[in-house]
């Protein structure tokens, strides 16, 4: 089967394609003379072990574009298959699934209010928990993939691959971990409902803008709310995790033990990346200065046991 004339294509991430995947698209590759495209798996096929071997042959896989939309929910999908795929080398897997949930993410901020965020939701967690349990996902390893430039949704993709690997390592375990993984990646949900001026300024913002930034928490819990998240401890890493153990956080200034494990995980990654990032009026710290001055300014609101556990994270 050739192309259709006109048809207009975009090439796609062939190590996508993992064995056992049903397509709902078609997939083609270029011929030699790379002037027409022929069909390489129709639309319906199962992706089987000759087809793995065929794609080691070929450089570039395209998709027609109005199918494009398929490939990409296809793509964060199968996060979780791809994250344990064991023919792709750690960081290159992690990169994938990085990119694929920065791209989730994105449209999540944009449209908080939409069907079936929690299912996209649940399936960057799945991917970032299959990370999270392999030997290689060190600290250094997962800051290596994590953009350093500030984005909301990157931000939050960070603070959540931080949480699990935080979590992990204290000892949390499956359905522990998956919960983890959600309260992390939502807890800055409120901030699509937040002035998009404020959340983009460069510099300090004023006490009116501060007072309006500080709804983020309690708007994100009722997001979450509606997305039919009803876990506790979910919904309090989402709506306390700008808490201080010294009661002078926000939005309900809960004191020391008020503030339960989730959102306690949270508030050190959020800091640490905070830190560790490129804002436009401010350069990024090293792991090892962010945790410098979390140590030497913030002990009255962070758990100095969880940060301690990330200076561990660091040194292993
Ligand atoms: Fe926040």
């Amino acid at each position: 089967m050739q192309e259709k004339k006109g048809t207009l294509y975009k090439s796609i991430d062939k190590r996508l394609l993992t064995e056992g995947a049903r397509l709902d698209f078609s997939v083609y590759e270029s011929n030699p003379a790379k002037t027409v495209m022929s069909i390489f798996l129709q639309s319906d096929s199962v992706v089987d072990g000759n087809s793995k071997v065929r794609l080691r042959e070929i450089e570039t896989l395209f998709i027609a574009d109005e199918e494009y939309e398929k490939y990409k929910f296809y793509a964060q999908k199968h996060l979780q298959s791809i994250a344990n795929s064991p023919d792709i080398p750690f960081s290159e897997k992690a990169s994938i699934v990085y990119e694929k949930a920065s791209e989730a993410m994105d449209e999540l901020f944009r449209n908080p209010d939409a069907l079936g965020n929690m299912q996209k939701s649940q399936a960057i967690v799945d991917g970032f928990v299959s990370l999270a349990l392999q030997n290689e996902a060190t600290l250094s390893s997962v800051m290596k993939i994590a953009a350093h430039d500030y984005y909301t949704h990157t931000h939050s993709i960070n603070v959540s691959i931080y949480s699990l690997s935080l979590a992990k390592f204290i000892g949390l375990k499956d359905k522990d971990l998956e919960d983890m993984g959600m309260a992390s990646m939502l807890h800055d949900l409120g901030k699509s409902r937040v002035d998009w001026e404020i959340i983009n300024k460069n510099g300090k913002l004023s006490d009116a803008e501060f007072e309006q930034m500080k709804k983020h928490p309690g708007s994100g819990y009722e997001i979450a709310v509606e997305m039919g998240i009803t876990d506790k401890r979910i919904l309090a890493g989402i709506r306390s995790h700008h808490e201080k153990l010294d009661g002078n956080g926000y939005p309900d200034g809960l004191i020391d033990k008020q503030i339960s494990l989730f959102p306690r995980i949270i508030a050190v990654c959020d800091v640490f990346d905070a830190l560790t990032t490129k804002r436009s009026y401010k350069d990024a710290m090293t792991s090892f200065e962010a945790i410098k001055i979390m140590k030497e300014h913030m002990s009255t609101h962070l758990d100095m046991r969880l940060v301690n556990t990330l200076i561990k994270m660091c040194a292993a």
